[in-house]
């Protein structure tokens, strides 16, 4: 009887320890919304990290949250897609500081070509 209830103990550590150690789900923008598959490619790669819940600075999670987009109130939502489109076209968006220690986090022309086309005929089909 002892040696049974032991073993039930060690198979309940054994799955924990083994449900804890199985992948998580990628950290990543959630699909089915209004992302194209290639705009969301850019976003996980380039802004989700920040532009996040889990993201580490406050003032980009007050700035933009992507999984929060698809619920926005219209006019709050253009808004967005044109803040988008303006940081994408400045260059603003990574920040300078985080490019300089990471060069890859550097938008590629054809990535802002993604993003940029993407918010523009959102925002469009908006205002229609
Ligand atoms: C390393 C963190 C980080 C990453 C990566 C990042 N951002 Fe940001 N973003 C911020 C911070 C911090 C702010 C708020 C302060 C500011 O405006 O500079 C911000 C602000 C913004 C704003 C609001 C700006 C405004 O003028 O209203 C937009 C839009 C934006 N980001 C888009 C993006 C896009 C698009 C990407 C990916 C191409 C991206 N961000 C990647 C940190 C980040």
């Amino acid at each position: 009887m002892k040696k049974s209830i032991s073993i039930i103990v060690l198979v309940i550590i054994a799955g924990y320890f083994f449900i804890q150690s199985s992948p998580r789900d990628q950290a990543g923008l959630k699909s089915g919304s209004i992302y194209t598959a290639g705009v969301k490619k850019v976003i996980d790669e380039k802004c989700y990290t920040c532009h996040s819940a889990t993201g580490k600075s406050r003032f980009a999670r007050n700035a933009l949250i992507w999984d929060s987009l698809p619920g926005l109130p219209k006019g709050k939502l253009v808004a967005t897609l044109d803040d988008i489109i303006k940081v994408v076209e400045k260059n603003k968006m990574p920040p300078a500081g985080v490019i300089k220690e990471n060069p890859k986090m550097r938008l590629l022309p054809s990535e802002k070509q993604i993003l940029r086309s993407w918010a523009e005929s959102r925002a469009d089909s908006l205002l229609k």
